[in-house]
């Protein structure tokens, strides 16, 4: 994953490169670079670390030029050193990459055969000298281009500049997404159609195969054939204005607080206006007519499709299938008639999600996505889509993007219900008025804010963290261990309350924190044992429970914190926040980059 842009126009581009690659560095942020073509050759810096030292470097040494690509990086093949961030170039070549070229290891051996010396340990860079060869041979760019895209194995985008061409961008996609920008007198491409934003609202997407060629004045696409093909130009809704942090610390921060309000929204958006109820008429798949409901999708947002097989399953008695969409696509999983393949994804670029869905589509899964990003490659390629309405999540650590697709697949699975007939249409009320609760719910969770801060200072110096939880909270405990992982980077691990006995239990000692998520639903009584069984080895617990949950835990719990009461079916939305406060606290006290944790990425567009 990495974010490229590029623009051929009749001004300076450096400063539009940068701003760009700001809106990109969700997608890797360990080193950048930008390029640009001048009267003399190949103009190109190149910087270590946050995009903040590229930028600093530029304003002491700027690089003209009417042309140019930039690159954010997020490292695959070789360390996050200057020397391999891209733009990568030889004397008449610059590239940026996103993605892997899988037979880089041979076509590296065929150069270093014919003399070519390498600078870096990228997979990248064998597309520069294979330009660069095809270019000494005497082929034009372009034809140089092709011919080394033919080559290539594997998933990428790129962008590409040649010394002596101040007019001539080329692009090409295989695998990861690729957006061209229509400006006045200008072309761009860009990772996404939010870092072209500033730049222009008119943007066609590359399909898979493509290869583009731009001028500052035109564009022209030819598909994998070669064939000359138009693309769709549409108007992009994405909004101009930087996303910003407002009064807060931290993107993460502000997410966590927004989740009343897109929670609303997002409820809102899948309800009747009138009844009140559950309302999906754009719904294509008929869930009276599918016995299976495979759901595939990464981190997080599998989290969320764990959280759904519980509800799904109680409310609709749909099996479900869920399964890490990198195992899935891989596993051989044998097709079954009358299934539907639902993938999850914040960005809808997630590369193994969006290969599930690809195979799912062809194996003949109707195939339904809940995505956040409506510009993204998954909303383009699935049957029919949900979108949730959690708005640009900028922290790297999903939140609100988490909550609002549970909120999604609690309504969906409603939905389910009430076409097969399962629930009365009594029940269905009495559950979406417990979901419509969730935004109030939350505003008065938030108020735990302050009793979380001090429980994080006493627990945040842990080498060590359990989180335990039964039913749908055992899903939710794994996202409270995820989340502290990647922002602390202190260990944890989630795991359903009744297995603690069959291993974990092995770990417990007054140095390793144990996080008992327990809602007073049908299981309480068993979680609340399985905290004295904690105790009773000297474990110390941190009680997440209702008023009700924590009276009776009182005096063996060594901290509580009390939810606002709720109905089981919607605790696995309100207790999502306490363990991202609690993670959030946790990481501030340690000092980390919260918003940009270390070796991570928002949008993960390799395998
Ligand atoms: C964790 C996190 C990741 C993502 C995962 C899938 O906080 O954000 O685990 O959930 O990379 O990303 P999307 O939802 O964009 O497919």
């Amino acid at each position: 994953m990495c974010g490229i842009i590029g623009a051929v126009a009749n001004t300076e581009v450096t400063p539009l490169l940068l701003e760009g690659l700001q809106r990109l560095s969700y997608r890797g942020y360990d080193s950048a670079g930008v390029a640009t073509i001048t009267a003399t050759g190949i103009a190109r810096s190149r910087a270590e670390g946050k995009l903040q030292n590229l930028i600093n470097k530029v304003a002491n040494d700027p690089l003209p030029g009417h042309i140019g690509i930039g690159h954010t990086r997020w490292a695959t093949h070789g360390g996050p050193t200057e020397n391999n961030a891209h733009p990568h170039a030889s004397d008449k070549v610059a590239v940026v990459h996103n993605g892997i070229i899988e037979n880089y290891q041979e076509l590296r051996e065929e150069l270093a055969a014919r003399q070519v010396r390498f600078e870096s340990e990228t997979d990248t860079e064998v597309i520069v000298h294979l330009i660069t060869h095809y270019i000494n041979q005497g082929m034009t760019p372009v034809e140089a281009s092709r011919k080394t895209l033919a080559r290539l194995h594997g998933a990428f985008s790129l962008g590409i500049i040649f010394k002596g061409e101040e007019n001539l961008l080329c692009a090409a996609r295989q695998g990861t997404p690729l957006a061209i920008g229509h400006g006045k007198d200008a072309m761009y491409i860009a990772s996404d159609a939010l870092a072209l934003a500033p730049l222009t609202n008119q943007i066609c997407y590359l399909s898979d195969g493509d290869f583009a060629v731009l001028h500052s004045s035109s564009a022209e696409i030819f598909d994998a054939s070669g064939n000359k093909v138009e693309r769709p130009i549409r108007t992009s809704a994405v909004s101009a204005a930087m996303v910003g942090k407002g009064e807060y610390r931290h993107f993460m921060l502000k997410e966590i607080h927004e989740q009343p309000e897109v929670l609303g929204d997002t409820i809102n958006a899948l309800m009747h206006p009138g009844t009140g109820a559950v309302y999906l008429p754009e719904m294509q798949i008929d869930f009276a007519k599918i016995n299976r409901l495979v759901i595939a999708a990464c981190g997080t947002a599998y989290i969320a499709g764990m959280v759904a097989k519980y509800w799904f399953e109680k409310f609709s008695g749909l099996s479900v299938e869920i399964d890490i969409a990198s195992e899935w696509r891989y596993r051989s999983a044998p097709v079954e008639k009358n299934a539907a393949m639902l993938v999850i994804s914040q960005s809808g670029e997630t590369l193994d999600t969006l290969e599930a869905l690809r195979l799912a589509k062809k194996s003949g899964y109707a195939s339904l996505g809940i995505i956040n990003v409506p510009e993204s490659t998954m909303a383009r390629e699935a049957d029919a889509v949900i979108f949730t309405k959690a708005g640009p999540e900028i922290g790297v650590a999903s939140t609100k993007a988490f909550t609002t697709q549970l909120a999604t697949l609690a309504a969906l699975a409603l939905h389910a219900a009430q076409v097969r007939g399962t629930i009365t249409a009594e029940t269905q009320r009495a559950l979406t008025a417990h979901l419509r609760e969730i935004p109030a719910l939350m505003a008065e969770a938030l108020h735990a804010e302050e009793a979380i801060k001090t429980i994080a200072y006493d627990i945040h110096t842990a080498r060590d963290i359990l989180y335990l939880g039964r039913g749908t909270m055992y899903p939710i405990a794994m996202e409270g261990a995820l989340k502290l992982k990647e922002i602390s980077y202190i260990h944890a691990e989630g795991y359903a309350a009744g297995e603690l006995k069959h291993g974990p239990i092995a770990l417990i000692d007054e140095d390793v924190p144990i996080i008992l998520l327990a809602p007073p639903d049908a299981l309480l009584d068993k979680t609340l044992a399985n905290m004295q069984e904690v105790a009773a080895r000297g474990g110390k617990v941190l009680l997440i429970s209702d008023a009700a949950g924590v009276a009776r835990a009182r005096d063996t719990a060594a901290w509580t914190i009390t939810m606002p009461a709720c109905d089981p079916f919607v605790a696995p939305l309100l207790y999502s926040l306490p363990i991202q406060m609690l993670a959030y606290h946790i990481a501030v006290l340690k000092g980390t980059d919260v918003d940009q944790p270390r070796n991570l990425a928002k949008a993960v567009t390799v395998e």
